[in-house]
């Protein structure tokens, strides 16, 4: 399975702070908030990852990440002009995607829980329709929304509904099969115009082979869309390293512990960070935690 980070938009609704860089590339407490969306990918143990962004924030997301060779990974970077919508990920990286079932992490969603890597190794295995994940929210408008009949089947998808039919939002995380590029190229512009990635979820549900997993009590998921919750994101995450003394969505050490590098390379990783990250990597290397 391939996987794409979706990390292009306007970040309009953070401006000034995105005005000359992208959202994707603000701190989220102690790293960058793309690196959050990637550990989610590498979690589900995707190794070939396309970056989307805007031309202008393109070269900046290469300097940061590279080639992928110290994590073990491999990095493409395509570019998107206009956030024209979700679905447009798909038109974008057909190449890139070359008939192989694929991921779509959106570049500033942050996912936490105790059991999430067996959940998203087990979504990476798909090779037929597709895998959301849903979450319950308070306010159901803001989001795509999937309605269930009685026996708990999803039987609608909406997107920021006035009258929600449910308060199980659909997350920025999305798996599919190789179809998904066939059926995002018939999806047109919604009102706001832009090519809806719950027009391309509705296809699946329509077909009966979409897969909807409410994520358990206890999950954390985050948009940093917002200064608000930004600022969350980064509260949320210095309480839980600062109590587990264990990072959140640590890249490097996801790489360790899913075999995509060996020990010399982390220690080779942590020998160039003199700070508290690369004191974290090498215990970790040391198998300390
Ligand atoms: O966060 C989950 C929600 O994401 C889902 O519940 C919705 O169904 C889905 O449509 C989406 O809703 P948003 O309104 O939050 O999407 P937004 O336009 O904010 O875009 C999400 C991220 O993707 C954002 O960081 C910017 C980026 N983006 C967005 C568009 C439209 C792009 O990179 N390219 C784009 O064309």
């Amino acid at each position: 399975m391939k996987g794409i980070v979706l990390a292009g938009g306007k970040g309009t609704r953070l401006y000034p702070l995105t005005k000359s860089i992208s959202k994707q590339l603000l701190p989220v407490y102690d790293k960058p908030l793309v690196y959050y969306p990637i550990s989610t990918l590498m979690l589900a143990g995707i190794r070939e990852i396309a970056i989307i962004a805007t031309p202008i924030s393109l070269p900046l997301f290469e300097r940061l990440l590279g080639t992928g060779e110290d994590w073990g990974v491999r990095f493409s970077y395509l570019e998107q002009e206009e956030p024209r919508g979700l679905a447009e990920a798909f038109l974008i990286a057909e190449d890139f995607i070359n008939g192989d079932p694929v991921a779509l992490a959106l570049g500033d969603n942050i996912f936490y829980s105790a059991g999430l890597t067996g959940l998203l190794t087990e979504a990476a295995e798909l090779t037929q329709g597709a895998r959301i994940f849903a979450s319950e929210v308070s306010d159901p408008t803001q989001f795509g929304v999937v309605g269930f009949d009685r026996n708990g089947m999803a039987n609608s998808i909406v997107e920021k509904p006035t009258r929600p039919t449910s308060s199980w939002a659909v997350t920025g995380l999305y798996f599919y099969d190789s179809q998904v590029v066939e059926i995002a190229r018939g999806v047109k512009p919604s009102e706001r115009n832009e090519l809806e990635i719950t027009d391309v979820n509705r296809a699946y549900l329509d077909a009966g082979t979409l897969q909807v997993t409410r994520l358990p009590r206890g999950t954390a998921w985050l948009d940093a869309g917002t200064v608000d919750s930004l600022l969350q994101a980064s509260q949320f995450v210095a309480t839980l390293e600062a109590r587990q003394r264990m990072k959140l969505s640590c890249p490097e050490e996801v790489a360790f512990r899913k075999g995509f590098i060996s020990r010399e390379d982390l220690l080779h990783l942590a020998a160039s960070l003199k700070n508290e990250y690369g004191a974290y990597l090498r215990k970790i290397s040391e198998g300390d935690q």
